[in-house]
């Protein structure tokens, strides 16, 4: 997949906003096979193909029969009434207005007329020279005479042929009625989907075969018709593929979803799909005691073969945004792990996203799905869903037809020996080309970097850009997405203006922008000229160029030309929490329940860096002026610059100075000059007490004993009587319990010696806790200290 391509991707949804209309396909074609007349179904005109009709400019065949059911059954549209029988090769033809995705729907019945009996009929079927439907032998349920077979496929021709040819001489193929029509654009992308196995979790970049679906299903909702859908799918429902069916328990929506640039687009699946969903089903359990799975068998008739599975998604359980963390397995393999349906739609609630997943069937002949409570949940809000599930075969379509093509080609290839020079030429040049992209930046220090083109969230499947995507390097031009050109962040800025001036530090300024797009960013820009901050700067690209958390500040893109230095983040409305804290100007103070729920998302945002995708990020600056909050006052953890990864020792010219922030900084990190993730903890503990007390780490202005915050609020933590010194604004709205767990969660977090500290995930347990005693003190009471102990080991 090519940049070009990808940038397209990108203009077409920004610059073509999502409407409510119904999609109408550039080409559609629907044809009514062996008929003169025409036939509705579901509000859609057939077309006869016969001689007398419109339709039979379409059919090329040298022989074959319009043949009619004389006695169908009283429920069986029209459409199935007739049918071509091709007693040898014959094929339509369609014209095409456009090269993209085309659904190709083929409709079967079976009926006896005129001494053909069709379900005899044994055939082949190829769609575009590539064969789809091999010794093809209608096989129908007793409980169904009709039959569709759906293929998905990309055309970049002018002219669709569809073949019919019997597979013996005195054979003969049948047809009853033809669907052509072009997929909306993005329907599938080729690049992006999640490779699921024993090996772990791959990007799959080749989704251009034909696609077959298999199963079509409507997760906790009714059957939808083509009626209900915009692209004429029949979706149905889940209830007879669920392994163990009190596991779940059906949730619906009265809410339209909310459909956003960069979730699923509206043609992807229809509301309904995601209006309903299976929710875990907790009536029977006790709330602490359910880590369990919802499972779904979905039979697939072949072994060994690949398939896409495509599961849909759109939060409406949740009350609120960050609640809901889930596991999904496919096979039993784990394939993506800590959804955050928060993260994956930009923070709203019931916003449609779908993934794409590629599995090769295995010989137990069913394609396994589960979903599950990640870790990352919160032990009093385990849940995981799921609203729709599609899976498609990606069909082999190497045929035999193609084997004399290729020895055509050998003959061809003589001929073309010059072309191929060329492009060896082309070729070395981009490599060149690659090779200098990659070796000017030296950022490639945190592990491989994945091509997470974060402003080009294109069309469909979120894992391109989401958190957790364990791809392996791709090789070529790293970053390229996320460059932004000098002269775009010139015009963000009104060039640089002053009066946009945010904040300054160390790196250089921070100016407020808008990018062409109307995106709001702050940006960053290191002193012109000075190299100074070069290592920090890589660091940070190479750091969030591979993050997308709720709860991480994200990068929007950078610029490195004219020997500027520039980082361009989301903006963040509200500012640092630090300002929030001190009440500068005239800001509201902050009530309890907000401080708890933005140490919350802090602690969630660090427990994802120390653990998540990126694994041991350090962050090594939290503070609470590198806490930023959004205008709903959600936290966002920021500034990255002298983030690195992995516990390790400090080279040596770092040793000497030890970066961090005085009055944040880990003694022990000071003492030994080894740095690990307890050393976030220790910050983050001071910053807890920071949000309790309102008082600065460090103040040389006070009394000696009082100047370092985290002395002094352990001195009175450990007397037990830290109301004493919280902010007067708190005085009597902390409840005791609440206060107390608080109090020993910070306690603990500034142990002396690393290794007795928690980890940011049991902080944040316990910070949810201390939220929960704040919420509803009686209810939690009840649970005993044991039990809490139990569930916050991961
Ligand atoms: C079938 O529909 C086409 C297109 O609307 C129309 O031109 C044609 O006359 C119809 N044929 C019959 C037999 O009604
Ligand atoms: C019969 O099969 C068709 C196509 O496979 C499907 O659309 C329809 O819902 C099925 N009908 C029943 C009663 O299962
Ligand atoms: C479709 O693709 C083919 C081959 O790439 C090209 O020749 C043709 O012009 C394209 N047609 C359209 C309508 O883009
Ligand atoms: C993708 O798969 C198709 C069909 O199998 C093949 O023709 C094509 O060369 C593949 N493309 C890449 C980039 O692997
Ligand atoms: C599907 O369409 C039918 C017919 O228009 C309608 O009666 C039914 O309510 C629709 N179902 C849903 C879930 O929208
Ligand atoms: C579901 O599939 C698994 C194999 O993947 C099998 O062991 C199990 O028995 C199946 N369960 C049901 C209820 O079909
Ligand atoms: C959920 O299913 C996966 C895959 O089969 C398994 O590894 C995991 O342990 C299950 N989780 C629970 C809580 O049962
Ligand atoms: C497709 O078929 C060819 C030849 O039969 C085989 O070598 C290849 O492994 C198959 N590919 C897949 C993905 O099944």
């Amino acid at each position: 997949m090519d940049t070009h391509n990808l940038i397209i991707h990108f203009i077409f949804l920004i610059f073509i906003p999502f409407s409510s209309s119904s999609f109408t396909p550039t080409d559609n074609y629907l044809l009514n096979c062996g008929s003169n007349n025409n036939a509705t179904i579901f509000n859609r005109l057939f077309i006869g193909d016969d001689s007398t009709n419109l339709g039979s400019n379409f059919l090329s065949a040298e022989k074959s029969i319009s043949l009619t059911n004389q006695n169908p059954s009283p429920n069986l549209a029209t459409l199935y009434h007739t049918a071509r029988i091709f007693t040898s090769k014959g094929s339509y033809r369609f014209t095409l207005k456009q090269n993209g995705t085309f659904f190709v729907r083929f409709h079967f019945s079976c009926f006896k007329a005129q001494g053909f009996d069709l379900k005899d009929a044994k055939f082949n079927v190829l769609v575009g020279e590539k064969l789809v439907l091999s010794n093809f032998k209608l096989n129908l349920k007793p409980s169904n005479d009709t039959v569709i077979k759906e293929f998905i496929l990309k055309f970049e021709s002018n002219l669709l042929e569809i073949v019919f040819r019997p597979v013996s001489d005195s054979g003969f193929g049948f047809i009853n009625g033809i669907e052509v029509f072009s997929a909306p654009e993005d329907y599938v992308v080729d690049y992006g989907a999640r490779f699921v196995g024993p090996f772990g979790v791959r990007e799959y970049k080749n989704l251009s075969n034909v696609l077959e679906t298999i199963h079509r299903i409507n997760v906790g909702g009714e059957k939808l018709t083509p009626f209900n859908d915009t692209l004429w799918r029949t979706w149905i429902p889940d209830k007879d593929f669920l392994v163990f069916k009190d596991a779940a328990k059906a949730v619906v929506s009265t809410h339209t979803p909310d459909y956003q640039k960069g979730g699923a687009a509206r043609e992807i699946a229809p509301d309904s799909v995601y209006m309903t969903a299976q929710e875990m089903n907790r009536d029977h359990n006790s709330i602490l005691a359910s880590q369990f799975n919802i499972t779904w068998n979905f039979s697939v008739d072949s072994i060994g073969v690949r398939h896409l599975v495509r599961l849909h998604f759109c939060d409406i359980v949740s009350p609120s945004l960050n609640l809901l963390y889930f596991d999904v397995y496919i096979n039993g393999y784990s394939a993506y792990k800590d959804v955050d349906l928060s993260s994956l739609t930009f923070h709203m609630l019931a916003s449609p996203v779908y993934v794409d997943f590629v599995v090769d069937s295995d010989d137990s002949g069913v394609i396994q799905i589960s979903v599950g409570p990640s870790d990352l949940s919160s032990s009093m809000r385990m849940n995981a869903i799921l609203n729709g599930a599609e899976i498609m075969k990606l069909l082999n379509v190497t045929d035999s037809h193609v084997a004399p093509r290729k020895k055509k080609l050998l003959v061809l290839v003589g001929s073309i020996v010059g072309g191929i020079v060329v492009l060896l030429l082309v070729i070395a040049v981009f490599l060149v080309c690659c090779r200098r992209r990659k070796m000017k930046p030296k950022i490639r220090t945190v592990g491989s970097i994945g091509w997470t083109p974060l402003r080009m969230f294109g069309g469909s499947s979120l894992s391109r850009m989401s958190e957790g995507t364990a791809y392996p390097s791709p090789g070529s031009c790293g970053y390229l997405g996320l460059k932004i050109s000098f002269s775009d962040i010139q015009l963000a800025t009104n060039n640089f203006d002053e009066s946009l001036v945010i904040g300054s530090g160390g790196f250089g300024k921070v100016y407020k922008g808008v990018l062409r797009d109307n995106v709001k960013v702050a940006v960053k820009r290191g002193m012109p000229g000075s190299r100074q901050g070069l290592p920090e700067f890589q660091r940070e690209i190479s750091i969030l160029s591979n993050i997308r958390h709720r709860h991480l500040v994200s990068l929007v893109g950078f610029c490195e030309e004219n020997s500027e230095m520039i980082l361009v983040y989301e903006y963040v409305e509200k500012g640092p929490l630090k300002d929030h804290l001190y009440g500068s100007e005239g800001l509201q103070p902050l009530s309890w329940k907000q401080r708890l729920e933005i140490c919350i998302g802090a602690a969630r945002g660090l427990h994802y860096l120390h653990t998540g995708f990126t694994r041991g990020v350090i962050h090594r600056d939290i503070k609470s002026t590198n806490i930023l909050l959004d205008e709903d006052h959600v936290a966002k953890v920021a500034d990255f610059g002298l983030s690195r990864s992995g516990p390790c020792i400090d080279e040596t010219h770092v040793s000497t100075n030890v970066k961090g922030s005085f009055g944040y900084l880990d003694p022990e990190y000071f003492r030994m000059q080894q740095l690990t993730d307890k050393s976030d903890v220790y910050s983050f503990g001071v910053v807890l007490f920071e949000v309790l007390c309102v008082r600065p780490a460090v103040d040389p202005q006070l009394d000696r004993e009082q100047v370092n915050l985290a002395e002094w609020a352990l001195k009175w933590q450990k007397k037990g009587m830290l109301e004493n010194i919280i902010d007067p604004y708190l005085v009597g709205k902390i409840k005791d319990r609440s206060l107390k767990k608080f109090g020993e969660t910070a306690e603990k977090c500034l142990a002396e010696y690393g290794v007795d500290r928690p980890s940011m995930g049991d902080v944040l347990w316990n910070l949810e806790y201390s939220l929960q005693l704040q919420e509803s003190g009686q209810e939690v009471n009840a649970i005993t200290n044991a039990e809490v102990n139990v569930t916050s080991t991961t």
